[in-house]
């Protein structure tokens, strides 16, 4: 984080790109802030605790699926590639990949230094041997991978249906980056969440605890510590709702009054009813997925779901360029 001055002469550590997407989102039409912005500690520490909550079903059916399915994995995918994950790594679900693959190494690359660092670390010395090799980047673009990697083949790993989190012009380029950053030859390994009874959709980004209310509301508390807001928080609610016709979960806050603010000591004002739009969660049919995945350059080859057909897990190799018809 860099150290800018503010207009009232105090130091503020935020990082500018929080700034200026701040301040963009708040001024626009609708308004709206990326969803990246919610992971500062306490809301990872907030995600952390969604993923264990009842109503979040994604974590737990996709660590089952992943649990039943590594041997096949492994098997289509062949002993000795470079496991590249993209995400620091789950403490759960990486394991259950690495121990079940046999890499010739693992690079994690996450634009959180923190979070890198403490996750390679244990995964480190959960596999003496294996070389760790972590990379500080944003996956969003197509990333040079360590040179001790360089002529092995890839398996990409991209669980939780955080692909989802990505409008579908977006998601495309994700995978085409992907694509290009492991090279000829490489496997992915995705899990995408499926479209399933609006009312669990709902119930898993609206909890009866309020765990994910507070998430979406610590981003106002964020934008205050960080960024000098006055932004009145008790003044919000959280809202998830289903968008049928983008097949998506938004979650939004809305003011429950007419609220005025600055943030940076730039004015704000919202009305009674008024929104932020903070994230979209988008879920997929099974042929949906397989389109997503063809559009960013990658050919399905297995699928594993759960029995209630929740969540998916999809294995696909990097398509060679081709012409048709
Ligand atoms: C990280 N991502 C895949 C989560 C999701 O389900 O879209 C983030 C999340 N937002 C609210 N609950 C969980």
């Amino acid at each position: 984080m860099l150290k800018q001055e503010i207009e009232d002469g105090e130091v503020s550590l935020a990082d500018p790109a929080f700034r200026a997407d701040v301040l963009r989102g708040f001024g626009s039409s609708p308004r709206a802030i990326p969803a990246r912005w919610f992971y500062d500690r306490r809301g990872s520490e907030l995600f952390e605790a969604i993923t264990d909550l009842p109503e979040y079903y994604p974590t737990r059916t996709e660590t089952a699926i992943l649990r039943s399915a590594c041997a096949e994995v492994a098997t289509l995918a062949g002993e000795g590639r470079a496991v590249v994950e993209f995400g620091s790594g789950s403490s759960t679900k990486t394991p259950i990949l690495l121990g079940a693959v046999a890499p010739a190494a693992y690079v994690p690359i996450d634009i959180s230094g923190d979070f890198l660092r403490d996750s390679s670390a244990q995964l480190a010395a959960a596999f003496p041997g294996l070389p760790v090799l972590p990379v500080e980047a944003d996956f969003m673009r197509p990333i040079p991978l360590p040179t001790q990697v360089a002529d092995l083949p890839k398996l990409g790993f991209f669980p939780g249906s955080t692909i989802g989190n990505m409008i579908p012009h977006a998601a495309t380029d994700l995978l085409r980056a992907m694509k290009a950053s492991l090279g000829e030859g490489a496997m992915l390994l995705i899990g995408m969440d499926r479209i399933k009874d609006e009312h669990v959709l709902t119930a898993a980004y609206d909890d009866a605890q309020g765990v994910t209310a507070a998430f979406n509301l610590n981003l106002l508390e964020r934008i205050n510590r960080e960024l000098g807001g006055t932004i009145p928080v008790d003044k919000f609610r959280h809202r998830a709702v289903w968008n049928d016709d983008r097949a998506r979960i938004e979650m939004h806050l809305e003011a429950l009054e007419a609220v005025s603010f600055t943030i940076e000591g730039r004015g704000f004002e919202m009305a009674a009813g008024e929104t932020i739009h903070t994230e979209n969660s988008h879920k997929f049919g099974a042929r949906d997925a397989r389109i997503l995945l063809r559009a960013g350059g990658w050919t399905p080859i297995a699928e594993w779901t759960d029995p209630d057909g929740l969540f998916a897990v999809i294995l696909a190799e990097a398509q060679p360029a081709r012409l048709a018809p």
